[in-house]
């Protein structure tokens, strides 16, 4: 006996864990995509994102006839056991940055003209995807039915551990102007018994955004302070511990890094941006958070630039370079907006020669060859390959293995002893033992600041 039947259109990371979660929950699922041979892998139990436990729920639930996969939101809609109707749509499709910063909704309304007439009265249609404030007024007037509701639901997963994310969750924000549909769609998660918010739809889409942006604006903050502490002689980690103990600021999220990247803070801050200009107010604190950011990746190449020529204006051209980790965090291989790839392009303008090496692309995917070059970057087998007559290596993105490297074998391999580490997250006295010179952010004693 399934607790509810629930139809999932789009299987990115956000609609297969939405799909193979709710199932795991007791909930019937069909899950469709327009992608015939993603459907057709998924089938087969193939999963090509990387994200820890997904391929073993998607399995697990798929083969206890809970989850389903189909070609096309036409025909989930038949595909529920004894040909029962959806009670619950999840709209999981892309929301790309449009012109102008604008979310294109272009995937929605192409969903709702497939299936909207089709729905059975009473159903509740759900968008999951991070979409503009009066998505869900515009969704029900695209709809144009009175007697089917639409529900704002934003997840809040991160890439890496988004099961984790979707089972364990810190709340459930639900938004409706229909109370009924609103109570129906957190009672999915009852299981989970997490702090649940209903509100309006615009506040629940608006609280995706607040959440990201407010998160963006949490690292500009740690990077500049990072800034602040190199030229005062402050060091960062005992600032970021030190201000983490008060709750109302929290030991997350307080690392300082190359910038923030990935799918979602920056398009959502762009996004934010956008929707207050045009709700004519102007938001100085988020677009100084985008600039930081934008500022910062250009810093690592100052960093680099003055570690390898000793001068602030000195030249790359022609300087070999490793930059480990290449994706825009760690335990992804996702490398959309990836502030390591901004880096390495300005590192190219600057006219260095790169190699990289990142461990989400040492295989091939489904049976493939791994790739040999990533957006012009080309790829070493190993972090020792990638060293290989460097006049500085650069640690990207915070990848474990990077921490326990064996550094002196780094160290023989390279032309000249520079880690420059954008993520703190190699031990710098183990870098020294090693006959290497640490260079991190904000940290004491690293002397990269005067010319
Ligand atoms: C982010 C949010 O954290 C999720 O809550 C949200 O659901 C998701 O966007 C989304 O909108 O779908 P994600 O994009 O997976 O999740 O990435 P984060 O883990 O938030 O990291 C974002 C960026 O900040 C990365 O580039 C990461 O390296 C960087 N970061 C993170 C730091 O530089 N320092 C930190 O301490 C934490």
């Amino acid at each position: 006996m399934f607790a509810r039947r629930v139809m999932v259109v789009g299987t990115g990371y956000v609609g297969l864990t939405t799909g193979a979660c709710l199932a795991s929950l007791g909930h019937e699922v069909v899950c469709a995509d327009i992608d015939a041979a993603k459907v057709e892998r998924l089938r087969r139990g193939v999963v090509d994102i990387v994200e820890p436990g997904l391929a073993e729920l998607v399995a697990e639930q798929t083969s206890a006839g809970r989850l389903t996969f189909v070609v096309g939101a036409g025909a989930a809609l038949g595909s529920f056991e004894d040909s029962r109707p959806a009670e619950v749509l999840f709209l999981c499709v892309p929301t790309p940055m449009g012109a102008g910063g604008v979310a294109d909704l272009r995937a929605v309304e192409s969903v709702i003209e497939e299936v909207g007439a089709e729905l059975a009265a009473g159903t509740v249609v759900v968008n999951k995807s991070t979409v503009p404030v009066g998505t869900a007024a515009r969704t029900a007037e695209l709809l144009e039915r009175t007697d089917v509701a639409v529900v704002s639901n934003p997840e809040f997963l991160r890439e890496g551990s988004a099961v984790k994310d979707f089972l364990g969750p810190d709340r459930i924000v639900v938004g409706s102007d229909n109370q009924d549909a609103a109570e129906r769609v957190a009672a999915l998660y009852a299981r989970l018994g997490a702090p649940t918010v209903l509100t309006d739809a615009a506040s629940a889409e608006l609280m995706k955004y607040a959440a990201n942006c407010f998160l963006a604006m949490k690292l500009s903050y740690v990077n500049a302070m990072a800034e602040l502490c190199e030229r005062v002689g402050a060091d960062i980690s005992d600032v970021t511990e030190g201000i983490g103990y008060d709750r109302r600021i929290g030991q997350a999220f307080l690392s300082p890094g190359p910038g923030w990247g990935g799918s979602c803070l920056p398009k959502d801050t762009h996004a934010l941006l956008q929707v207050a200009d045009s709700a004519d107010f102007e938001f100085r604190l988020l677009r100084a958070t985008i600039d930081t950011n934008t500022r910062q990746r250009q810093r690592i190449v100052d960093k680099v630039r003055l570690a390898v020529t000793g001068k602030r204006t000195g030249s790359l051209s022609r300087v070999r370079l490793a930059l480990l980790g290449l994706t825009f965090k760690a335990g992804t291989d996702d490398l959309r907006d990836s502030p390591a790839l901004a880096i390495a392009a300005l590192l190219r303008q600057a006219g260095a020669e790169l190699v990289g090496f990142d461990p989400a692309f040492v295989e091939g995917k489904d049976g493939a060859a791994p790739p040999t070059e990533i957006d012009g970057v080309p790829l070493a087998a190993d972090a020792v390959s990638a060293a290989q007559g460097a006049e500085a290596v650069l640690v990207l993105t915070e990848w474990p293995m990077f921490r326990t490297l064996d550094w002196s074998v780094i160290a023989s391999a390279v032309k000249r002893p520079i880690v420059i580490d954008t993520r703190n997250i190699v031990d710098p006295a183990t870098l020294r033992r090693a006959g290497l010179t640490a260079v991190g952010l904000g940290r004491r004693g690293d002397g990269d600041v005067a010319e």
